[in-house]
């Protein structure tokens, strides 16, 4: 057997080699040691209960496989329950969990599991959790009336159970319809030894407290009532009590009432004291054998809880009214059939309370009509049973259980197969027994074991439970499938264990042998007339519902439809149901018989695996393919794989398909393409397709979310640009706005200032204050023309000399009166320089040189002021004797003049003829007419004068010169003054350089080697007559005194 890694034995049986019963057998029992109690057969699960609590389960593992595709982790029926739900939510297809087993496989338990999954990962929120915890809380509730221990199982359920969950569109629930199925209502008042009535019996005794037993009237004993067992009145890890308040609290949240919580239990406590209704013989006047309530006091208390007369109640339990159309006939009825009076209503009252339970829970969880809705639909359904002793409640659920193969078979072997022939797929035949031929024997129309019960007991004349088994007999001698004492008889055949009021059918699970006894009764299913009538008399509400053909206003004589047809259209319906949801099964398999953990029990468990046809199931799935779809669904939901089908493909469904599975490089032996469908062979590949398209939905989504953000965000950009831009425009126009309103109103000021400020200076003079301004003007103005021409007559003569002038007549005047007088006077100068000769010029320039050079240096200089400079004063013009003198010098003679010469050696004073011209002094004797000394004006360094009146002056030779050897000159000019102008002058028209003139009294001369220090002294005497002595002091000094 290859192992797979991690995994005991094949997790998928599908994977199991050789494929053999025992080596499949072999491989649940290491699973199952191995407390790996699921296993697969492709996506079916195959269950073997562990009869223990496994840690597998809780939110922790809900998680895990919610995250996780059908074959990432161990087999679980979380796993196929979470396909389920997301085939149901992502392909909106109806979905139908079928769970299959014997009694005490497990099948309650999965159902729990699978809803729980679905209860945790579907929607949230405050409605869906109120809704999920209503239909969770509907299981208590249910177990608790429908639910009984048996041999096999010490929670059996005894109804059947189809329960449509409803989700939104979401995938959130809305609520859901509650279907049951033939509850074993014989429990009630009896049960096989080992086994209890309904549990809620039990609770109520165990778990109410004692006012509310007083109010029912019970005692918590057990014992005291002859409906419960009393061999086994309690069940290890059942704890009866704290079920019962478990009960309480989810009839609660499912939405009872108080009241009818209340009635419930009252009900359920008439049940109970029903059974204690003692019965005994009671013989009429006429001796025909009759009975009476032997002890009144619980028919009373019935009363008293249902607000019933106990005449009514014992009248209805011991007598019978027959009812024709002309008369009424009132017989009464013996023990025995008194007693069986008292067990149909018994058994009734608490089947028409089950049935109203389930009608209240649907009230509470139904859904508006309005709604879209999508199904999830799980399936509990009592196991097939083989009792030693089986009836007519085997018979049907047997009955059902053939129909659920049935299901199977066509939905994964028959219509398989079928579907490849159809598809053109090439298939090699799968054998697989074929249960409609069973199916047919029980439900035909006409000639079906079911028919004929119905025919029976609806047939006058004498008909009984023989009747019906003898027609049958007649009518099935050939059928393979049905055995009897007669047939077998017929074939000669020996069974002992084949009972003369038995017949066998060979079912798809093994073979079943029903007594027919009570199948007539059953069927018919009736309760007098009487019993419903006294119940709908009774005060309590419920009580009365349950029993509303009891009201004779709605009493018919029509025959209400036997138990078997009633069962019969409600499995079809049930049929018609599964047939349109997609099925996904969950095989429970009981690994022994006696609820021990850990045993496996391979002769039990080969039976099961036989009739469950798990090989089959392998085998078909090996050879087929796990996953179909129409082209064109599959296209739709995988077309966004391949870049040529997405966005848009124009093409055919399926080249569609072909292209997508093309480009996934898929191996050829995976897929398969039928006519209309295409076929996936191995799960892997149907979630790698899943996978890729979770992959490219990402992709896809955060593409959208790239561009719609991105579109976001431009928008929202643009958004903020424009209303940037109307801010800022308006912001700027607002500015602008009032920049311009403020210039505007400083323009306007300005303008009004200057326009006030123009109109004022033209208004100006018309101002009274302005007026004083103007008249001062004017008068200002005609005070200063008189003053000038009054001026003008009186201007004083031209004449240079003259400095008068007139004094201004204001004081104001006075500035430019002495400005007047220094331009008149400028003018007069003027004037008179213009009409001077050259001559006149040239003097009078020799006259300024002489200012410059004596002015308030010289006393005699202002004496030599108005005597014009005559140059000559020895008449040299006529006298050729003197001129000769001048010798070959060019030019005019400057000055010739007498001038007495000091001796510088004696003091003594001599007269020579002084000739000055252009380059040299010459001087003469006054005798001689040969020049005496000629010195070159270059040859003089400077002139030394005396300040006081005398002519005394001293020509000093530069020592360098070639006439130095001569000495300085000690002169005395009469015309000192203009000599040394005319001297000067010639200087500096000859050589460029000023000549010195030093005015002082005390100067040095040289004379030959030695220096003489000439003194000045004026003399004391003042006048004309005075003269110039000079006396030698020493031999370096001489004093000179002047006149
Ligand atoms: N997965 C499980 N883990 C633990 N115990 C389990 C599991 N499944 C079933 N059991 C045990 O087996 C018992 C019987 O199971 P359950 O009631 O589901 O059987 P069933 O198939 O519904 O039988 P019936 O047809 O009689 O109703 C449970 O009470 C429980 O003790
Ligand atoms: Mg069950």
């Amino acid at each position: 057997m290859p192992f797979m890694e991690g995994s005991v034995g094949v997790e998928d049986l599908v994977l199991l080699e050789p494929l053999e019963e025992a080596s499949l057998l072999k491989n649940l029992r290491l699973r199952y040691e191995n407390k790996e109690i699921y296993t697969y057969i492709g996506n079916v699960v195959v269950s073997v209960n562990p009869y223990q609590q496994l840690p597998i389960y809780g939110p922790e593992f809900i998680a895990k496989y919610r995250d996780y595709t059908f074959y990432e982790l161990k087999p679980h029926i979380y796993a196929l329950a979470n396909v389920a739900y997301q085939s149901l939510r992502d392909r909106d297809r109806d979905q139908c969990i079928l769970i299959t087993g014997e009694s005490g496989a497990g099948k309650t338990e999965a159902s729990k599991l699978v809803m729980s999954y679905v209860a945790a990962v579907c929607g949230k929120g405050e409605q869906v959790n109120s809704v999920k915890e209503q239909l969770l809380q509907s299981n208590p509730v249910l177990e608790a009336f429908g639910n009984a221990k048996t041999i096999r199982n010490n929670n059996s359920s005894r109804f059947g159970k189809y329960m449509d969950i409803e989700f939104d569109f979401k995938g959130s629930p809305l609520g859901g319809v509650i279907t049951n199925y033939l509850l074993e209502k014989s429990r009630v008042v009896k049960q096989l030894k080992g086994e209890r009535n309904f549990h809620i019996f039990y609770q109520l005794l165990a778990g109410a407290d004692a006012e509310l037993l007083k109010t029912l009237k019970l005692e918590r004993d057990t014992s005291g009532y002859s409906y419960l067992n009393q061999a086994v009145s309690s069940v290890d890890g059942i704890d009866d009590a704290s079920n019962f308040r478990a009960v309480q609290n989810a009839m609660t949240v499912i939405g009872f009432s108080k009241e009818e919580i209340q009635q419930v239990l009252e009900v359920t406590a008439l049940v109970l004291k029903l059974g204690n209704v003692e019965l005994t013989d009671e013989f009429q006047s006429n001796g025909i054998p009759g009975s009476v309530i032997h002890d009144g006091r619980g028919v009373q208390e019935i009363g008293k809880i249902v607000g019933l007369k106990s005449e009514v109640l014992e009248r209805a339990l011991c007598s019978r009214t027959m009812e024709t159309a002309k008369e009424k006939v009132v017989t009464v009825l013996n023990v025995t059939q008194a007693q069986y009076a008292r067990d149909a209503l018994a058994k009734n009252i608490y089947s028409r309370l089950f049935d109203w339970l389930i009608n209240r829970i649907n009230e509470s969880i139904k859904v508006g009509t309005g709604e879209k809705k999508k199904v999830m639909g799980v399936l509990d359904i009592y196991g097939f049973e083989i009792l030693e002793d089986n009836s007519f409640e085997q018979f049907v659920i047997n009955y059902c259980n053939e129909k659920l193969q049935q299901v199977f078979i066509e939905l994964t072997l028959k219509e398989e197969q079928e579907e490849y022939k159809r598809e053109g797929i090439p298939w090699t035949k799968v054998d697989y027994f074929d249960n409609g031929i069973i199916c047919n024997l029980i439900e035909h129309n006409q000639r079906g074991i079911l028919a004929m019960l119905d025919e029976e007991c609806l047939r006058p004349g004498v008909v009984s439970d023989s009747t019906f088994l003898a027609k049958l007999n007649q009518l099935f001698s050939k059928h393979s499938h049905y055995e009897s004492k007669v047939t077998q008889n017929a074939q000669h055949q020996y069974d002992r264990s084949m009972g003369l009021s038995c017949f066998r059918i060979c079912h798809y699970a093994g073979k079943v042998m029903y007594n027919v006894t009570g199948f007539m009764d059953k069927n018919n299913d009736l309760l007098f007339r009487d019993l419903s009538q006294a119940m709908w008399k009774a005060q309590h509400p419920l009580l009365r519902s349950l029993f509303s053909e009891g009201d004779p206003k709605q009493a018919s004589l029509k025959r209400p439809p036997t138990a078997g047809a009633q069962f019969k259209s409600s499995v079809a319906i049930l049929m018609k149901s599964l047939y349109a949801k997609n099925p996904n099964y969950i095989r429970c398999i009981k690994p022994n018989e006696y609820q021990h953990r850990g045993q496996f029990s391979s002769e039990l468990v080969v039976v099961q695996v036989r009739y469950l046809g798990l090989l089959e199931n392998v085998r078909v799935r090996r050879a087929g393919y796990a996953h179909r779809q129409v082209y064109k669904s599959f296209l739709e939901r995988y077309r966004l794989l391949s870049r040529s089908t997405w966005p848009h493909w124009n093409g055919g469904d399926r080249e569609g398909v072909e292209k997508v599975l093309g480009e996934l490089s898929l191996s050829s032996e995976e897929l398969a393409f039928g006519k209309t469908k295409i076929f996936i062979r191995s799960p892997k590949t149907l979630f790698y397709l899943e996978e890729q398209r979770r992959l490219r939905l990402q992709q896809l989504a955060t593409l959208i979310q790239k561009i719609y953000r991105g579109w976001r965000c431009r928008t929202h950009y643009q958004q903020m640009r424009k209303s940037q831009i109307l801010i800022s425009a308006w912001f700027r126009g607002n500015r602008q706005k009032n920049h311009y309103r403020k210039m505007k109103a400083s323009a306007l000021l300005i303008q009004a200032f200057v326009r006030g400020w123009k109109a004022r200076k033209n208004y100006r003079k018309y101002f009274r204050s302005g007026a004083a301004l103007i008249m001062g003007n004017f008068i200002y103005k005609s005070i200063a023309q008189k003053f000038l021409l009054g001026l003008k007559s009186n201007l004083p003569s031209d004449k240079v000399l003259d400095r008068r002038w007139p004094a201004a007549p204001y004081r104001y005047f006075n500035k430019a009166n002495q400005e007047l007088q220094q331009l008149y006077h400028q003018w007069k100068c003027k004037k008179f320089r213009d009409q001077l000769s050259p001559k006149q010029v040239q003097m009078l320039r020799e006259k300024l040189c002489a200012s410059e050079l004596f002015k308030d240096k010289k006393a005699s200089y202002p004496q030599s002021v108005p005597i014009p400079f005559r140059g000559d004063y020895i008449g040299l013009q006529g006298n050729p004797k003197l001129q000769k003198l001048k010798g070959r010098e060019e030019g005019p003679i400057l000055m010739a003049e007498t001038v007495k010469k000091v001796n510088r050696g004696n003091g003594k004073i001599s007269t020579r003829i002084l000739l000055l011209t252009k380059g040299h002094v010459i001087l003469t004797d006054t005798k001689k007419s040969q020049a005496k000394i000629i010195i070159g004006l270059d040859s003089v360094a400077g002139v030394s004068v005396t300040s006081l009146q005398d002519g005394l002056f001293s020509l000093h030779l530069s020592e360098t010169s070639s006439d130095s050897s001569k000495g300085d000159i000690l002169l005395v000019s009469d015309h000192v003054v203009e000599l040394l102008t005319k001297m000067y002058q010639a200087v500096l028209d000859a050589t460029q350089r000023q000549l010195s003139v030093t005015v002082t009294e005390n100067f040095s001369v040289r004379f030959k080697e030695s220096k003489v220090a000439v003194k000045v002294v004026q003399g004391p005497g003042s006048g004309g007559n005075s003269k110039l002595i000079c006396k030698k002091k020493g031999s370096h000094c001489l004093e000179v005194t002047v006149p």
